[in-house]
C-alpha cells in the first residue's frame, strides 16, 4: 500500500508549482478522499433509524455517487435501552450529543431529534466544531435558522434541510437550484402529511378525528407534539423555509397566518363535497405587487384541480414561475423511509461540497445573504378570497334575512346559499354560505356580528 501511495503522489507533484509544497497538499487530499466520511447521528427515533437503515441498504450505491464511503460511527438517543429500528451493533451509542458535535472524528452531525432550544444547541456545537449539519428539523429552520445560518457560512460550513419540508419531496433542492432562473410568483402546497391523512380518512372512511390521529402517531407521521400539525404549526414552519427560498427574504415564522384543522367538522368536509370542492390544508405563499402574504389554513378547491386529488399522507407543492408557469411536485410527505431519503441526498451533497470551495457553495437561502430582500407582509386582514361559512341558526322567519344584510353591509357577495336539513327538535339548523371574493377583515366583523345576531 505504501508503494501504491508513492506512485499516486509522483505523478501529481511534479506539476504543481511548488514541489515540496505541493506534494504534501496532494498527499493530504489522497489520504481524505480515501478516508470514509464519519457521520455521527443525534436521534434515532422515526426519521433517525430510517436514515441510518437506509445508508446502510443502499451503501454501495450511496458511495458511488458521493465519492466517499459514508459510515455511521456515533449516534445518541435519550433512552439507551430502547430496541431500534435500525441495525446499532457497530455504532457507538451515547445520550450525550456533545459527545457527538465535539468529537474530533466526526466529519458530519444529522440532527434528527426535533424540538428547538436543545436541537439549536446540538446545531450550533457542532458548527463550532468545524462540523456540516444534516437536520429535519423544520421548527428549527424556521425559528432559528437565519442565526444558524449566519453562523455556518462564518464557518465556512452547510447546514443542509431538504428533509426539513415535505418529506421525501426534494422541493428546497428545486426552488433553490432548479427554478434559479425564475421570479417566483407564488407557491401553494399540502405541506402536512398528519392533516392530509387525516382528512382523508374522514372523508373516504368516515373514521373518527381522534382514531385517524392516533393511527397518524403509530405511523410516524405525526410531531412529538401532534398540536404542531393538526394546529397548523408544522405547515407554517415549512411555509416560512419555502417563502425564503423562493423569495429571498429572511426566514420570519412571526408573518405567518396559522388555522389548523381541529375546527373541522365531519359535516363540512361532506357540504364541501356536496357543492364540488375537497377541504385540503394548504399552506400559501403569493408575492403581488412588492406585497408578500403567507398563510397556513384549511382551503375548499374545486375536485378536478391536483392539488384536491392529493390523498393520505402524500404531499404536493404547486410553485408559480414567470418563467416556467406552474409546476407541482407530489410525494410522500412524512414517515421513515421518505425523510431518510431527503436527509441521505442531502448528506451526499455534504460529501460532494468538502472539496469545493466554501465560496462558490449554494447558499443557503438560495440567495446570496448580503441580497435578501425585506418585503411588505399583507396582514391576514388585507386578503381578498372566497369564504366558505357553516352558520347553526333558528328555522325560523326572517333569520337568512338577517344574515345575508349583515353580510351586504360588509361588501361580502354571496354565491351559494344552502340550508341543510329542515331542522332538530330545538328548530336548529346549519346553513351553508359560500361567498364571492371578501375581504378576511370584512368576513370577520360579518361573522362577529351573526353570532350577536344568534345570542338574542
Ligand atoms: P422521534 O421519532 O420522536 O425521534 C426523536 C429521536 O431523538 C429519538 O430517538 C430520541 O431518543 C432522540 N432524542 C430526543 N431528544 C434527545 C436528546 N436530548 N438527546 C439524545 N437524543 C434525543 O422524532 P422523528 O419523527 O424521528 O422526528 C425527528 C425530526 O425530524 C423532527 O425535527 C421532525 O420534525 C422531523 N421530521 C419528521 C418526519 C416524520 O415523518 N416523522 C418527517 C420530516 C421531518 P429516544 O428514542 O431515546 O427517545
Ligand atoms: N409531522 C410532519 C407531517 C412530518 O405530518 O407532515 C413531516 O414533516
Amino acid at each position: 500500500a505504501t508503494k501504491k501511495l508513492a506512485y499516486g503522489v509522483n505523478t501529481i507533484k511534479f506539476s504543481a508549482r511548488s514541489p515540496a509544497r505541493g506534494s504534501f497538499v496532494v498527499i493530504r487530499r489522497w489520504f481524505n478522499y480515501m478516508r470514509p466520511v464519519n457521520v455521527g447521528v443525534i436521534g434515532l427515533g422515526t426519521v433517525g433509524a430510517g436514515t441510518v437503515d437506509l445508508l446502510s441498504r443502499n451503501s454501495a450505491e450511496i458511495a458511488r455517487r458521493a465519492g466517499r464511503n459514508i459510515r455511521v460511527t456515533q449516534a445518541a438517543v435519550r433512552d439507551m435501552s430502547r430496541s431500534r429500528d435500525c441495525q446499532v451493533s457497530d455504532i457507538d451509542l451515547t445520550d450525550d450529543p456533545t459527545a457527538i458535535t465535539t468529537n474530533p472524528e466526526i466529519d458530519v452531525v444529522l440532527e434528527l431529534m426535533g424540538g428547538e432550544d436543545e436541537a439549536y444547541e446540538v446545531v450550533s456545537t457542532a458548527l463550532r466544531n468545524g462540523k456540516h449539519v444534516v437536520t429535519a428539523n423544520k421548527a428549527l429552520v424556521a425559528t432559528r435558522g437565519n442565526e444558524l445560518f449566519e453562523q455556518a457560512s462564518q464557518a465556512g460550513l452547510v447546514i443542509a434541510f431538504e428533509a426539513a419540508v415535505a418529506g421525501g419531496i426534494p422541493v428546497i433542492k428545486v426552488v433553490r437550484e432548479s427554478l434559479a432562473g425564475n421570479k417566483i410568483d407564488g407557491l401553494a402546497g399540502i405541506l402536512n402529511g398528519t392533516c392530509n391523512f387525516i382528512l382523508t380518512q374522514i372523508h373516504e372512511q368516515g373514521l373518527d378525528y381522534d382514531a385517524v390521529l392516533a393511527e397518524a402517531q403509530r405511523l410516524g407521521y405525526a410531531e412529538a407534539d401532534p398540536f404542531f400539525d393538526v394546529g397548523g404549526v408544522d405547515a407554517a414552519h415549512k411555509l416560512t423555509i419555502l417563502a425564503s427560498i423562493a423569495f429571498g427574504i429572511p426566514l420570519d415564522f412571526s408573518s405567518v397566518y396559522i388555522e389548523g384543522i381541529e375546527q373541522l367538522r365531519y359535516q363540512d368536509i361532506i357540504y364541501a363535497d356536496e357543492l364540488g370542492y375537497r377541504i385540503k390544508h394548504l399552506g400559501i405563499a403569493r408575492s403581488d405587487n412588492g406585497h408578500l402574504d403567507l398563510r397556513v389554513h384549511p382551503c375548499l378547491v374545486e375536485k378536478d384541480q391536483l392539488l384536491a386529488n392529493v390523498s393520505g399522507v402524500m404531499n404536493a407543492v404547486r410553485i408559480r414561475g414567470d418563467a416556467v408557469g406552474d409546476s407541482l411536485l407530489y410525494g410522500a410527505g412524512a414517515g421513515a423511509k421518505p425523510t431518510a431519503s431527503a436527509v441521505v441526498g442531502d448528506l451526499v451533497d455534504v460529501v460532494r461540497t468538502l472539496t469545493s470551495d466554501p465560496g462558490n457553495r449554494v447558499p443557503h437561502l438560495a440567495f446570496q445573504p448580503h441580497q435578501l430582500a425585506d418585503p411588505k407582509m399583507r396582514p391576514i386582514t388585507e386578503i381578498s378570497c372566497a369564504h366558505y361559512l357553516r352558520l347553526t341558526v333558528r328555522d325560523r322567519p326572517g333569520v337568512l334575512a338577517d344574515v345575508t344584510r349583515i353580510l351586504g353591509e360588509r361588501h361580502v357577495s354571496i354565491r351559494v346559499i344552502s340550508q341543510k336539513g329542515f331542522g332538530d327538535e330545538q328548530g336548529v339548523v346549519p346553513v351553508v354560505i359560500v361567498t364571492h371574493d371578501a375581504k378576511e377583515a370584512d368576513i370577520a366583523d360579518a361573522t362577529k356580528m351573526i353570532e350577536t345576531l344568534e345570542a338574542n
